[in-house]
């Protein structure tokens, strides 16, 4: 019988601790989060988990990208100063975030005092250093908004094929790109107004004169190869100036000494990566400059000794692999020591698309789903190209139940309860010892895998090490055997190798899982770090097995999709259409459509809290012989109390809504700006409850 009580292979030579600073591109302050965004932000938090779990110094770096016209919009159209809307966003952002277990060191805003300065004294030293052009441009503009407006914010009709309604730079029908002067009839998004031409200074930066800089660059190791590809025709056609200043009004910097000129959101959103570091340096006495400032050596891969790599997805790679490296270098900084750029999400094969109810918000998944199941199946499906990746529904549901539920999870609730029934502790036998080095020979492989950023890879062979568990497992048959007295011995040998192998392969997983980890640390009575995974636990106690992890439920993916549906219709709803308006109008109905639409008089006979809603009240309305329950959310201006007995109008045949709450069945009708003012309609006179209102 093989036995020995030795540990049977050393592990790995320890590398030497590296420095490293990890961004994930900053999202836009103007939206929720999605799980397109998620791709990155879990393939970066993968990555540093990783790194730290190896025992390097790594810092994951990030913030809201908090600038630029888009924004200062949305503020409007909500009713909120643009400081109050990027607030919000922030908070809710951090939210989804800490709740897909992404774990940022820092996570700030680019409207900071850090970021401004930062800015400052880059464009200052861009400009010293003869980079920086200047000269009047022509550029459609609305008169009644008085505001610039870039092509989205433009539409007409085709100057080729004469189709309404598209947009200022390009025709979705026939494909032809054009410039909003062109376009037929155009009008402004914005107020519906027809824009005029209007001219005005813009500061640009020359990066024409990077041009040999960029071409070494960009084959310098920096990038991946399709990308250093695709980059290389762009610098072949030639480079223009880029265009860094927006006139007044706009939410972002002034640039100094140029009143009602700003910085382009896109010039101060990479500094705002130094920012958040530099934010975070000045809270835990790190030195921020070792990072970012170039250290004359001539290595940018190792700046003082520190690495940095930014995570970007694929439509903004010339935001960072030309203009940001340029910008760099004549600032006199350090220039990435990669930027690693994914692919886009797609579900169920196609683009995420909002009526099919796959534009599936951060907050929509986790209110059905577990983070860890979205973590292992993008695991599973990342590299380290540029490919993009498809979430097929079905396939999610598969995957994960079978790999982590049936494969991982398995391995130890079938031998954990031969371990207790013999006292708790494991054997000092390591009963196969071949199969076991498997396990120690795999962790130089996986831990290469994920440095890659091949983590589909890395969990294939994860994944074949619990097939090799589970097949010894079945073989050995340990509940058959430990019903003959005489074989407790082998029983505890072979399941306390069964325990070692699943805590190694826990160990693989540990940056995916971060939850899971921390209850199967606590099972296993031990930290999993990294190169413990190789010792075999011999003689070690163990406490007793809970349930990990449970399967998915076809109906919570289900309940996913429709209720992401229901929480999207609104807005898709809207279409940017121009008009007087300053919300669109929604697509136009016809009669009958309206017609379809059942107001009626109600009284609200109870109104409550709901207990964790912020924004809603929860009604019972009185229809005239038929009670509803609907949600409101109209808390910000309504006291329950000071309601009850009203009368209101509402949409009484909506088809009920299965919110987080309960079920709303109907709407009640109200306006008003938001916050305070929000007016619920109330019908005069000899109004019944129950009354079609017309
Ligand atoms: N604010 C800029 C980035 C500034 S970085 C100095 C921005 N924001 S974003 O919110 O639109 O996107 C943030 C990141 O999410 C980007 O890297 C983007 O590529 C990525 N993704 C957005 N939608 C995505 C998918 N559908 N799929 C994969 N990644 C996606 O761009
Ligand atoms: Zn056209």
């Amino acid at each position: 019988m093989p036995s020995t009580s030795q540990p049977i292979a050393q592990s790995p030579a320890k590398p030497s601790q590296r420095k490293i600073l990890v961004t994930s591109a900053l999202p836009y302050a103007n939206g929720s989060i999605h799980l397109g965004h998620l791709v990155e932000y879990i393939q970066t938090d993968i990555w540093v988990r990783f790194q730290k779990m190896r025992g390097h110094e790594c810092t994951y770096v990030c913030a809201d990208d908090a600038h630029g016209t888009a924004i200062m919009l949305k503020a409007e159209q909500n009713g909120l100063t643009p400081e109050e809307q990027i607030a919000n966003v922030k908070a809710e952002h951090e939210k989804d975030f800490a709740d897909f277990l992404i774990e940022f060191d820092n996570f700030h805003s680019t409207h900071s005092q850090e970021n401004k300065a930062l800015s400052e004294l880059i464009y200052s030293r861009l400009l010293e250093n003869g980079h920086i052009a200047s000269r009047s441009i022509t550029q459609a503009y609305d008169p009644e908004k008085q505001l610039f407006l870039a092509d989205r914010y433009i539409k007409g009709t085709c100057p080729k094929c004469k189709s309404e309604d598209q947009y200022g730079d390009n025709c979705e029908v026939c494909g032809a790109t054009y410039s909003p002067t062109d376009l037929i009839n155009p009008k402004s998004v914005i107020s519906g107004a027809t824009p005029i031409e209007k001219e005005s200074e813009h500061f640009f930066f020359k990066l024409p004169e990077f041009t040999e800089f960029l071409k070494g660059w960009t084959r310098a190791g920096h990038l991946q190869s399709e990308m250093a590809n695709k980059l290389a025709e762009w610098l072949d056609a030639g480079l223009q100036e880029w265009d860094i200043s927006r006139d007044a009004p706009y939410f972002g910097f002034e640039i100094p000494d140029q009143p009602g000129k700003y910085f382009y959101v896109w010039l101060d959103a990479p500094i705002g990566y130094i920012a958040s570091f530099k934010n975070l340096c000045d809270k835990t006495g790190k030195n921020w400059e070792e990072y970012w400032l170039d250290d004359g050596q001539g290595d940018p891969n190792l700046n003082n000794g520190t690495e940095l790599y930014h995570f970007i997805g694929k439509d903004i790679v010339n935001f960072h692999a030309l203009f940001w490296p340029a910008m760099l270098h004549s600032a006199q900084f350090r220039t990435p020591t990669a930027v690693n750029v994914h692919g886009f999400l797609t579900v169920n094969g196609k683009k995420m698309s909002k009526s099919r109810g796959t534009f599936i918000n951060a907050r929509s998944y986790l209110d059905h789903l577990r983070p860890e199941y979205l973590r292992y199946y993008f695991a599973a499906k990342l590299t380290s190209s540029v490919d993009d990746l498809d979430l097929n529904l079905e396939d999610f549901i598969q995957r994960v139940n079978s790999d982590l539920v049936g494969k991982v999870v398995n391995i130890a609730s079938r031998t954990a309860k031969f371990i207790h029934k013999s006292g708790g502790k494991l054997s000092s036998t390591i009963e196969n010892p071949e199969l076991w080095q498997t396990f120690v020979d795999a962790n130089g492989t996986i831990a290469q895998y994920y440095e890659e950023r091949e983590f589909a890879k890395a969990m294939r062979e994860i994944m074949n090490l619990a097939d090799a568990a589970n097949e010894y497992i079945a073989a050995k048959e340990p509940w058959a055997l430990a019903k003959q007295e005489d074989q407790a011995q082998q029983v505890l040998d072979i399941c306390s190798l069964g325990i070692n192998m699943f805590r190694a392969i826990a160990t693989y997983l540990k940056p995916i899982l971060p939850e899971v980890t921390e209850k199967v640390e606590a099972f296993l009575n031990t930290s999993l770090t990294w190169d413990s995974a190789t010792e075999f636990m011999s003689g070690h106690e163990i406490n007793k097995f809970k349930p990990l992890l449970t399967r998915i439920e076809k109906e919570q993916v289900d309940a996913m999709v429709e209720s992401n549906k229901q929480a999207l219709a609104p807005v898709q709803a809207a279409p940017e259409k121009a008009s007087g308006l300053a919300e669109p109008l929604a697509e136009e109905i016809d009669f009958n459509a309206f017609a379809k639409v059942d107001l009626r008089v109600a009284k609200i006979v109870k109104a409550s809290h709901v207990e964790g809603a912020d924004k809603l009240l929860q009604l019972t309305l009185d229809l005239g012989g038929e009670t509803r329950n609907v949600f409101s959310g109209i808390k910000s201006a309504y006291q329950p109390e000071d309601l009850e007995g009203k009368l209101t109008i509402m949409v009484a045949n909506l088809a009920p809504r299965k919110m987080k709450f309960g079920v709303s069945e109907g709407m009640v009708l109200a306006a008003g700006p938001g916050g305070k003012d929000i007016y619920l309609l109330e019908p005069h006179d000899g109004a019944q409850p129950g009354m079609r209102v017309m």
